[in-house]
C-alpha cells in the first residue's frame, strides 16, 4: 500500500497537493493567500548538493570533533550522540535521586531544504530533541551543530543573533500565542534578534509573513482569540517565518486540531518548503501525519524509541520495508494499512501500551524487548546498535 493512501485513509480527501490555494475557507472564516505574490520574497529556494543525511551513531562517535565541525559546515544541522538526562526529586532522604534519559544517543544530520519527520510514541524523546536542536537546553553530552557551529559553544548574544537562522512551531496554538498581545507584535517578535530594522521594514516584514500563511495583513490588529486553532496555528508559523530560518522545528504542530483543519495546515507546511526552501524537523505521533509533511525526494523519517533512533530511512523506504518490530508496529496501527512485507501478524507488538522510561532504559539489553514479539536471548543481554541495513536505511534490531 502506498503511503499517499495512507494518507489519504487517515485524512481523506482535504489533503491536497501544493500548491497551497490562494484562498482557504477555516472554521467559519475566509482566510486568504497571496504565497505566491508576496511570500516569495521571505526566503530564497536554497538547495545543497546531496551529501549522506545520517551515519550510524557508532560511526559519528569514532569520529574526531573536527570531522564532525566540518560535516557540520556542509550539513545545515549535525546532531551528534545527544544524551540528555533529567534529574528528578528524591523520593526518601536517603534514596538516590531518580534519573530519566530522556535522550540516549540520539544522531542524525539534515540538508538544507530537507525535512526530517520524528515521530514515537509519547515519552520517547521527541520534544526533548526539539529542545536540544532549539538550543532552549543543553544536552548532557553531544552537540548540535547549525551551519558548522557548536550551538552550545555560542555566547549569548551570539546564539541571539543565530535564533534567527532557526524558529519553533509548538502544539499548542493556544498557549503558545500570548494573549495579551496583538497579532502584529507576536508574529514580529523574534526580529529583535535580527540588527535594528525601520518600523516600516518591520511592519511590511509582518504583512509578508502573515500574506504567506494566508492570513491578512489587517490582521496584524487582531488579538489571537479572534481566530480559530488552525488560524493561530497559521500565526504561529507566520512567526516563525518571519526571520526568513533555514531550519524550523515544529513539535506535534498539528496534533490539537480538528481534522479537517489539520490538513490545510499541513499542507500550508507544505506549500511553505517549495516556497522558501525551509528545512524541517517535523514531530509527531502519527505516521501519517509525519509522512504528509516527509514526503518530498530526499527526505527521511526517524523512529524514536525510548531516547534512541530506532529506525531511520526515506518515508518510503519506512512505509515498505519497515525492519524493526516498533516501526513495523506503528505502521500496522495506521487505520486501514495493508502491506505485504509489513502485514506479517508476528511483526506486530502485542501492546500498545507506553512503556515507562525507567523500564525501557533499566535493561542492559534491547529497550524494546519487552514487546518484541521478536525477541530472543540474546535482546536481552546485548543493546542493538543502530546500523545501515542498506544505503540511508538505518535500523537498530540484532535480526532486521
Ligand atoms: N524537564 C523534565 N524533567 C524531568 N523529566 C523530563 C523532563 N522533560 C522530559 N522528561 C522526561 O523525558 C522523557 C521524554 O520526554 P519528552 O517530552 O521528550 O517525550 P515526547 O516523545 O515528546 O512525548 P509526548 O509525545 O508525550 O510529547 C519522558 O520520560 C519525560 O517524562
Ligand atoms: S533486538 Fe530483539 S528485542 Fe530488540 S527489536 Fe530486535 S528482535 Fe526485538
Ligand atoms: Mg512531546
Amino acid at each position: 500500500m502506498g503511503v499517499k493512501t495512507l494518507q489519504e485513509d487517515r485524512l481523506g480527501s482535504q489533503i491536497s497537493p501544493p500548491p497551497h490555494p490562494s484562498s482557504v475557507k477555516e472554521e467559519g472564516a475566509t482566510v486568504h493567500s497571496s504565497v505566491k505574490e508576496e511570500g516569495a520574497a521571505i526566503h530564497s529556494s536554497v538547495k545543497e548538493e546531496g551529501a549522506t543525511i545520517h551515519s550510524s551513531a557508532r560511526e559519528e562517535s569514532a569520529r574526531p570533533r573536527s570531522l564532525v565541525e566540518g560535516e557540520g559546515a556542509r550539513h545545515l544541522l549535525v546532531a551528534h550522540d545527544l544524551v540528555k538526562h533529567y534529574r528528578l526529586p528524591r523520593e526518601s532522604l536517603f534514596a538516590a535521586a531518580p534519573i530519566v534519559q530522556a535522550l540516549r544517543g540520539v544522531s542524525f544530520k539534515l540538508r538544507r531544504g530537507q525535512a526530517l519527520g520524528i515521530v514515537g510514541e509519547s515519552g520517547s524523546g521527541k520534544s526533548t530533541l526539539a529542545r536540544m536542536v532549539m538550543a532552549l537546553e543543553a544536552p548532557t553530552s553531544g552537540s548540535v551543530h547549525m551551519n558548522g557551529r557548536d550551538l552550545n559553544a555560542l555566547s549569548a548574544s551570539d546564539l541571539r543573533a543565530a535564533r534567527a537562522d532557526f524558529q519553533m512551531v509548538f502544539q499548542d496554538p493556544y498557549g503558545s500565542l500570548d494573549p495579551r498581545q496583538r497579532v502584529g507584535r507576536i508574529v514580529a517578535e523574534p526580529l529583535p534578534t535580527l540588527p535594528a530594522l525601520p518600523a516600516s521594514e518591520r511592519q511590511a516584514r509582518v504583512d509578508e509573513a502573515l500574506n504567506a500563511v494566508g492570513l491578512r495583513a489587517s490582521d496584524a490588529d487582531k488579538y489571537p482569540h479572534e481566530f480559530s486553532g488552525g488560524q493561530r496555528q497559521r500565526i504561529a508559523i507566520a512567526r516563525a517565518l518571519i526571520t526568513k530560518p533555514q531550519l524550523i522545528v515544529a513539535d506535534e504542530p498539528v496534533s490539537a486540531l480538528d481534522v479537517s483543519v489539520q490538513a490545510q495546515v499541513l499542507n500550508l507546511l507544505q506549500d511553505l518548503r517549495a516556497q522558501f526552501g525551509v528545512a524541517f524537523l517535523f514531530i509527531s505521533h502519527d505516521l501519517a501525519v509525519v509522512d504528509h509533511v516527509c514526503g518530498n525526494d530526499g527526505d527521511e523519517v526517524a523512529v524514536m524509541f525510548a531516547g534512541r533512533i530506532v529506525e531511520q530511512a526515506r518515508s518510503e523506504v519506512l512505509f515498505q520495508h519497515a525492519a524493526h518490530p516498533y516501526t513495523r508496529a506503528l505502521i500496522a496501527a495506521v487505520p486501514g494499512h495493508v502491506s505485504g512485507e509489513n502485514a506479517n501478524p508476528k511483526s506486530v507488538a502485542p501492546s500498545s501500551r507506553v512503556m515507562p522510561n525507567a523500564e525501557a532504559t533499566a535493561s542492559g539489553g534491547c529497550s524494546f524487548a519487552a514487546r518484541c514479539p521478536m525477541r530472543q536471548a540474546r535482546c536481552d543481554v546485548e543493546a542493538p546498535e543502530l546500523r545501515e541495513l542498506a544505503a540511508g536505511h538505518l535500523a537498530a534490531c540484532h535480526f532486521a
